[in-house]
This record gives structure tokens, sequence and C-alpha cells, in this order.
């Protein structure tokens, strides 16, 4: 192999390495054959130089390589998956599943943890008592065979480079650029096995992505490196400019979508599942077009079946499916309006951060996550509140975090004398 020192220099100097080289670079460094130093080197030198699409490719191969990959021929059907690059108050995988597996359609997914202010559907999984998130891959098969889908994390032999890589980028400053980001996410997705995927790439303040003209450019770049693979993928532009429906926080956020699959969700995430379900149906292999794929997925919202297939989903998984099963925080405060107005904008990255306060999340890696405590946004953007009106409730385990997450949530509210004009949750669609 060609030095690592050589290839960091030629891609500091703006040079194009050979899929070759990188593949050698990628799998040395899986193998600890490469330090740390020198892989953050190389990940500092591409943040600045870019990759070609040839070289994005070459890395999200080589990452598919680092380990194993799974098979989900056996099921001889096409099977759907779904991926969001993370927000705030994102519960929409765990409502969508359920409604894509009540039109018939396979749903298999790998799904990860919180990250920084985002909230991550395995911690959200793992609120509801008994839910096991470790499945093997036969398992996982049966699973979807007999009940039409499963949400599951990640093997420690899926995609191991993306491991080890993701959690250097964490510290190195190295997470937000586009073929980095893109190679993680479709590496994962294409080891995976699904045969069509939609991803929802959100862009606003609670997102990795500020910009549209930047999420336009990830979500390009993932449904290249899905075709190459042989994928069909959908990208919807979301956005998360405020919280995705009302409640962030683990236990908060199954509630709401067990509203949701009980046909009284917030119209927000109601949208996003009819429209993520209706691209997935669209690309199984049911023969359905958009149209008929949204009016099957808002029949199944409407009719129950999506909440019955969550039941047998959540059962298979040695969970317990029912709302009162689900922890709940030992305090609730309001977060009262300051003044009249209506609601401008929301700081949705800080909303992120007070739930992590409260200990939705985690600060460090080994920090466990109480599933009860967030917070729930009564008001969001164009809704007008009078003075003293709760703009927001706080779960808390106890009064010291409530008053201090009071105090966080409240100057997350920017208010005003105008209505502002109404924003599509779905800012665009690309295939
Ligand atoms: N999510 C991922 O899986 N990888 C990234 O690089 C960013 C978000």
């Amino acid at each position: 192999m060609i030095p690592a020192a050589e290839l960091i220099q030629r891609k500091r100097d703006g040079a194009e390495l050979s899929a070759e080289e990188i593949v050698e670079l990628v799998l040395a460094y899986a193998r600890d054959e490469v330090p740390d130093y020198q892989m953050a080197a190389f990940c500092m030198a591409v943040y600045f130089k870019g990759l070609t699409p040839a070289e994005t490719h070459a890395l999200t191969d080589a990452m598919v390589r680092s380990g194993e990959t799974i098979d989900l021929s056996a099921l001889g059907r096409r099977v759907v998956d779904k991926h969001s690059t993370g927000g705030v108050g994102d519960k929409t995988s765990i409502a969508l599943g359920p409604v894509v597996a009540a039109c018939g359609v396979p749903f298999a997914k790998m799904s990860g943890r919180g990250l920084g202010h985002t909230g991550g559907t395995l911690d959200k999984l793992e609120s509801i008592p008994g839910f096991r998130i470790e499945l093997g891959s036969d398992e996982l098969i049966r699973q979807v065979r007999e009940v039409g889908m499963a949400i599951v994390g990640q093997t420690a032999d899926l995609v191991p480079a993306d491991k080890k890589l993701y959690a250097l980028r964490d510290v190195t400053a190295t997470v937000d650029i586009i073929p980095l980001i893109a190679s993680s996410i479709m590496s994962k997705k294409i080891a995976g096995g699904a045969d069509a995927i939609v991803l929802d790439v959100k862009v606003g303040d609670g997102a990795f992505m500020k910009t549209l003209d930047e999420a336009r450019g990830l979500a390009r770049t993932m449904v290249e490196l899905g075709g190459l693979a042989g994928r069909r993928v959908v990208c919807e532009l979301t956005d998360m400019d405020q919280p995705l429906g009302h409640a962030v926080g683990n236990a908060l956020e199954i509630s709401e979508t067990l509203d949701t699959l009980e046909g009284s969700g917030p119209p927000d995430l109601v949208e996003l599942v009819a429209g993520a379900a209706a691209h997935l149906l669209a690309l199984s292999d049911l023969g359905v077009d958009e149209a008929e794929g949204r009016r099957r997925a808002v029949e199944a919202l409407a009719s129950g079946a999506g909440r019955e297939a969550y039941d047998r989903w959540v059962r298979a998984q040695g969970g317990d499916p029912r709302r009162e099963a689900l922890p709940r925080a030992a305090v609730i405060r309001p977060v009262p309006a300051p003044a009249a107005g209506y609601v401008q904008a929301m700081a949705t990255t800080a909303v992120g951060l007070a739930a992590l306060h409260l200990g939705a999340g985690r600060v460090r890696k080994e920090d466990t996550v109480d599933h009860a405590v967030g917070v729930v946004c009564l008001a969001k953007r164009g809704d007008r509140v009078e003075a003293g009106e709760p703009l927001a409730e706080v779960h808390a385990r106890d009064e010291t975090s409530a008053a201090v997450a009071v105090e966080e949530i409240a100057a997350c509210y920017i208010l005003g004398d105008e209505k502002p004009e109404h924003r599509p949750i779905v800012l665009d669609v690309l295939s």
C-alpha cells in the first residue's frame, strides 16, 4: 500500500486519488493498520478539498466492504427502508414502518442512537419496556417475514469502518462535509440490504444541513450512490427549522407516534409519514403509483391498521406496546409565554439541547438516557399565544432540572405581532 502520509499529502494538495487508493486506505484503517491521527488528517484534507464523485463512490464501497452485509433476498420481496439525517422530535420512522407494513410492504431498518442535539430512533424504541434492538440477521429476516417489519441496531460487523470513522469525525470537526456524510449514511443503507430507500434530509436550524442548497447537494450525492449500488432512492428535503410534531424526548415521542397511528397525530408528522409511505409503496413491488400509495397509507392511519401493525411489531421485539406502559417523568412544568404574540421561529437546536440537558440524550458516550424526560412544544411556528399561556411543557426528573429547562425553552421561542407565512414541511423531492 502507498504510505498513508503520501495519500494525505496528495489530497491536501487537491489531487484526485484512485478508487484503489481510497479502498486500501479505508480497509487498512478498519484493520487498525492506519492510525487515527493519519485518518483524522485525511478527513480534514477532505473537508477542505472535497472528494470527486468517483472518490466518494470508492469511499462508500470501501466502507460497505469493511464488514458484513445483510442479504434480504430470502424474503423474495422488494424490501424498503428509510433514513433521516437527524433532527429534533423526528419520530417519523417509528410510525412509518407500521404503516408500510400494514400496506403489505416489508420494511427493514437499521437505526442509530442520538447524536449531539438530535434524537436517535434506538433510544426512542428503548423507552418501550422490554423492547430489544439487537436481532441477528436470521432473526431479522424471520421477523420481517412474520410481522412485516423490524427496526434494529447496527450490528458490530456492519460497516465497522464507518463506526470508527464516525467516532473520529465527531471529535475532529469533520462531520459536516457532504461526501463524508453521504458515504457514511449510504454505506449503512447499502449494507442493510433494502432494495428501495426513502431518505429524509433535514434542513434548517435543528439539522446538520443549514441551507436548502447544501441539503440538495447531499441529497443528489446520496441518490447517485444508491443508484450506483443498484438501489432505488428517493430523497425528501424537509423542514427542521422547528421540532417535528410537539414531543421531544424518548417516551414522549413514542406517545406522539401512537397518537399518529391512532389518527390524531400532529399535521407535520402525519404529512411526513403519509408522504414517505407514498414514496415507499410506489418503489415497492405492489405495482401502485404514489397517489395510490398515499391513499393506502392515509387509510392505514385512519383505520387503525397501522396501530395494529405497531402492536405486532413491538411484541415481536419483546416490547409492551401499550401507551400506559411508557415511563413518565416525576415533574411536569409549564413554560409560560412572556408576552402575547405569534410564534415567529424556534431555536430548534436549543430545544434539542434542553431535552439533552434534562437527560433525554447523552453528553458523553457512556451516559445513560432517561427515557421519561423531555419537552412538549405546545405552540409551534404560526401559533398565537396570550401572555402567561403555556408555550411548552417540560417533563423532568426533579424540580432543579425542570427550572433550568423552563428557562432554556422560554429562550427558544421568538414571538412577534405578525403571523408568519405558512411553510410546508416537505421543501423538495429528488430522485
Ligand atoms: N448520520 C450518519 O450516519 N453519518 C453522518 O456522517 C451524519 C449523519
